[in-house]
């Protein structure tokens, strides 16, 4: 097949079962300044999705052109086959889309019931049920829901971030570096409810630092380089494969 013809047929090729596809997206912050350049990704339904790469390579950038926050100047980004490319972050809230962002993701002066609350300002109704569901996955949260989220520890904030996301009840969720300054110990934690999230059928595009752990738990991952998917594969094939190894792991692939 010549590059024209699978370019023209891009749409009959997309899996009946994608769920997010950023197909070729440039996107920046300042003027003549692209981040993403041609970057392409794909989740397909139930996916847990990993993203890794160097520090500034545009993981976040990636997560913020899907979420609406940075401008997408070329290419396109789907949901369920739907454009939403450049929809505000409202629209894909009220879509099933939930975002966790890397920094200031809690209210601090808010209770942790507070700040579930705001995750469900779309859908004040069912409010119980929702608080269930989360407080059965972090059921620390439950206790202590009069709590202000200012006075939590990092792992804890993580918890409510993910925890306000999810009341909505999304089917897409983006989450920044679950596991950024945690221990070890908190850090297996996180990804281990992470993974819970995603069993509960909600497809994950998961971005993170921790590139080995990352690639042991998703389905399939991709390494960003210099705002492009420089390589894609299943996470433990990327795990053992001798150029994202010297590249993007070090001796830390090697066990
Ligand atoms: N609001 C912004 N305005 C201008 N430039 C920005 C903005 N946010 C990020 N950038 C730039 O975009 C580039 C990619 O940043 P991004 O945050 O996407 O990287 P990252 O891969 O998430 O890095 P890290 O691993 O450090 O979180 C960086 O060069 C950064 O300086
Ligand atoms: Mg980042």
């Amino acid at each position: 097949m010549t590059n024209s013809e699978s370019t023209a047929n891009a749409v009959l090729d997309r899996p009946a079962d994608a769920v997010v596809e950023v197909e070729t997206v440039t996107a920046g912050y300042l003027p003549g300044v692209n981040i993403l350049n041609s970057c392409s990704l794909l989740a397909r339904q139930g996916e847990l999705i990993g993203i890794i790469g160097p520090n500034g390579a545009g993981k976040s950038t990636l997560l913020k052109a899907i979420f609406g926050l940075v401008k997408v100047r070329e290419g396109a980004i789907r949901l369920y086959g739907e454009e939403i490319t450049n929809l505000k972050a409202n629209k894909l809230v009220a879509k099933g889309v939930g975002f966790v962002p890397q920094t200031n993701n809690v209210f601090p002066s808010l209770t942790i019931q507070e700040n579930l609350e705001m995750g469900l300002y779309q859908k004040p109704k069912g409010l119980k049920e929702r608080l269930e569901f989360v407080t059965d996955i972090f059921p620390e949260l439950g206790k202590r829901l009069g709590q202000r989220a200012g006075s939590l520890s990092g792992g804890e904030r993580q918890m409510v971030a993910m925890s306000r996301a999810l009341m909505m009840g999304p089917h897409v969720l983006l989450l920044d570096e679950p596991s950024a300054g945690l221990s070890p110990v908190r850090q297996d934690e996180a990804f281990l409810r992470v993974k819970e999230i995603n069993r509960a059928g909600v497809t994950t595009i998961m971005v993170e630092q921790n590139a080995r752990r990352c690639l042991q738990i998703c389905d399939r991952g991709y390494v960003l380089d210099q705002g492009r998917d420089a390589y894609t594969g299943a996470g433990r094939d990327l795990l053992n494969d001798p150029k994202v190894i010297g590249l993007y792991l070090g001796t830390l692939g090697q066990d």
